[in-house]
Order: C-alpha cells, then structure tokens, then sequence
C-alpha cells in the first residue's frame, strides 16, 4: 500500500516527536519515501541528523534557504508528495493552519500545497480541551483536513486524558486510508452517465440515428468508476460495449432514455454525453411499411424531450451538471448559449465536423465551457479525456460537498 507512496513529513515542536523517528523507520519499511521538515520549535526535541538520517533524504527546515528554493522551490516541495503529514501537530501549528498563516516553511508548505493534510495533534490536555484548539480543529475539519488521535493517557506533563500523539501504527493505517481515498475520490458517490445514440423508430424495422459511437461516455463512465464511483450508465444502441463494474441500462429511444434518467437519480452528478436526437417521427408505423409504386412515405416529425434542460429543471437535479455539445460551426458561441439555456453547470463542447475525425474516432478536442471561462484543452485520446474530465468532477464534488474529515 505505501510503496513509493511519497509523504512529506512536517515535525513540530512537541515532546511527542520522539515518537515520529519511529514512525519514518515503519514507514521506510513500507517502501513509503518520507520528506522531513522541521519546524524551528522542533528541533528542540528532535535533531536534524537524526530525522534526515532516518528518512534518508535531506532535511528542510528553512523557508528562505537559496540552495533549496534553486534546487526545488518551496511550491514544487509542498505538491511533490502524495500526502502531507503533520506528526506531532502542535497546538500553535493547528492555529496557524486554521488561520492561513505562512511565516515559516511548515506552515507555508501547509498553505500552498494541492495534497490532502493529515495531522496527528500532540498536547498537554488543557491544551486540547482548551476552546481554541477545538474551534481551529473544526475549521481544519471544515477546511478538508484528516485528523488521527490523539490518544487518551498519561502524559509526559504528569497529566491524564485525551492529548497524547497517536501511536505511529495507527498514524500509518491513517496514512494508507487516507492515500487510498485519494485514488477513489468518488468512493460513495453516484454518477449518472448517458451514452451513444438514440434511435428514433420510423417503423419496427426502421429507424433514424446519429453517428455517435458512444465511445466517448464508455470512457467516461469507466474513468469514473475508476476513481471510484458508483456509475448508472443509461446507453442508447453504442457501437462500443459498456464497461464493466458499471449498472447498464439500456435504451433506445430519447423518450426512454429520459424515463431510465429520472428513474436512474438521484446522484452527486450527472453527465450528459449521449447524442439524444432532436426529433422523432410523430407517425411511426406499427407494422413494416411496404413498397408501394409511385409512393413515397411522408414522415411527420415530432420534437422529443430534452433530458439536459428537463433534469436541470427538474426536482432530482444532481449538484452538478456536466452537458456536451456537439458542434460543427461556432463551438464556443453555442456551447456558451447552450450551458445558459440548459441550466447546466459545465458543458464539454467539442467540434464534430466530419473533418475532425472525432464522431466515431479515437481522439477527442474539447472545450470545457463553465461558469469561470472556458478551457481548450488539446486533442487527446478520448479515454485520457474521460480520466481528465472524471479528476475534474472528483475536484469538483469534493469542493462542493465537502471531502472527508
Ligand atoms: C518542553 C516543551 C514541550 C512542549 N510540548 C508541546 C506539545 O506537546 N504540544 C504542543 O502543542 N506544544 C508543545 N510545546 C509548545 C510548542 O513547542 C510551541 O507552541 C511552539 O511554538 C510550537 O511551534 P511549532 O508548531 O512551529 O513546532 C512545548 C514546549 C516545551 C518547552
């Protein structure tokens, strides 16, 4: 689980640190790669050899140090890592992180990195109990911070209750829960995906369709599942088969394919990828039509449903919305009014001219269309597309609803 599972180790200034050399020593034994930092306060209780000797690697203790920052800034040191430790957490240091601070390089690394924190606090009991240290623990709770121990027990003060760093093995289950939520961080969430084309019944034999291949939400659906999420996948008649470890419900029609939606929610998402067709024929037979000389069938139209803006409209409209437009004129333009007009939150909007290769291709050229601007993201294989844009709900979703604490 923690092979060369990358972990950026702050050290503060408590007597509990003692206990973090232990804990680099088991997590080297893992096969996990350990960055320590230590604060100033901490190296009053832990040397510097000691911690660099242990992790193997160079020790960082200082914000501005020019051989580091020419070397690897503070930034690029913060983002390195899977996984950003802080064991023992001092009282002063969950403070310091609850109010945004950034004055020395423990806290500025704690500010600017794009990883997941987990802090293991280490104090006397007053401390712990005391107002401020609980409302900085709610804010970090709040702010997405994992949060392990401490233990209760008798304490280095001669005190007793809770405040005693927690034991390194249960700071490494912490560590290996945490670094596993964050390859599946759609673990108990529900996406609705629609994929491939509608078919819209001329007679039982005939029908009208689109080129739509449905290789584009396959990729989706499998990329979401990938990161863990429970994936309904409503698909029209693809030419690609569904991935597995996904519910399938199959469809044929727009009409259908709105009912197996409705029927499909609620989720924490939905996307849109189907190529659901505009109109259907409003006389359909219900029987084979026959040739007949010097006669030609006249087929009426009807408008059908519009899953996109009905979902959005509607009472079980997931938080977020993910519509795609499929365009061959003024992408942008209509992948803007579209996203206005549908009430959804982001549209993938991409070119389908026939040109472009990419209504039946391998590669995908999108435009993702939201409420902050529009991103053109280069031409890509529509599976590494679906990986992007699954991160990008995962993101999403995490921000909105809150990640775990
Ligand atoms: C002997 C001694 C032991 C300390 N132990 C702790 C402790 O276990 N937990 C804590 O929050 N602060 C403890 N402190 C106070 C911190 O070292 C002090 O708040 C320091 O500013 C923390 O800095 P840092 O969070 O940047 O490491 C201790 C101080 C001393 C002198």
């Amino acid at each position: 689980m923690l092979a060369e599972r990358r972990i950026l180790l702050i050290v503060g200034g408590g007597i509990a640190a003692y206990k973090t050399l232990e804990l680099i020593r088991l997590l080297r034994a893992q096969g996990a790669e350990v960055t320590p930092v230590l604060t100033r306060a901490g190296e009053q209780f832990v040397t510097p050899l000691s911690l660099a000797a242990l992790a193997g690697q160079p020790l960082h203790r200082d914000l501005f140090d020019l051989t580091t920052e020419a070397e690897m800034g503070h930034i690029q040191l913060s983002r390195a890592a899977d996984l950003v430790v802080v064991a023992p957490c001092t009282a002063d240091m969950m403070a310091k992180m609850a109010g945004g601070h950034a004055d020395d390089l423990a806290s500025t690394l704690l500010m600017a990195t794009d990883k997941r924190v987990l802090i293991a606090p280490a104090m006397n009991v007053r401390m712990w109990d005391h107002p401020a240290t609980q409302r900085n623990l709610a804010t970090l709770k709040g702010d997405g911070v994992l949060v392990v121990g401490p233990d209760n027990g008798d304490m280095a003060c001669g005190e007793h209750g809770p405040g005693r760093m927690a034991e390194p093995p249960a700071i490494i289950a912490a560590i290996a829960a945490a670094l596993s939520a964050a390859e599946k961080p759609l673990a108990g969430r529900h996406v609705m995906v629609t994929s491939g084309p509608t078919h819209e019944p001329i007679d039982p034999v005939r029908y009208i369709a689109n080129r739509s291949s449905g290789a584009q939400g396959t990729a989706i659906a499998a990329a979401l599942r990938d990161l863990g999420a429970r994936v309904s996948f409503v698909t029209g008649p693809a030419g690609v088969a569904p991935p597995s470890g996904v519910t399938v419900i199959r469809v044929e029609s727009a009409r259908e394919m709105l009912a197996a939606v409705q029927a499909a929610l609620p989720a924490d998402a939905g996307v849109f990828c189907a190529a659901v067709a505009d109109w259907r024929v409003a006389n359909a037979a219900g029987q084979k039509m026959k040739k007949q000389a010097g006669g030609l069938p006249v087929l009426e139209f009807a408008e059908n449903p519009d899953i996109l803006a009905t979902i959005c409209a509607g009472p079980q409209r997931p938080p977020l919305v993910v519509g795609f437009a499929a365009e061959t004129h003024d992408v942008i333009a209509h992948a803007q009014a579209k996203r206005a007009r549908k009430g959804c939150d982001w549209i993938v909007a991409n070119d389908v001219s026939p040109g472009t290769g990419i209504m039946g291709g391998a590669e995908n050229a999108v435009h993702l269309v939201t409420a902050q601007g529009v991103e053109d993201w280069p031409r890509l294989p529509k599976d590494q597309v679906a990986r992007q844009l699954a991160a990008r709900i995962a993101a999403e979703l995490d921000a909105e609803l809150g990640g775990a604490a």
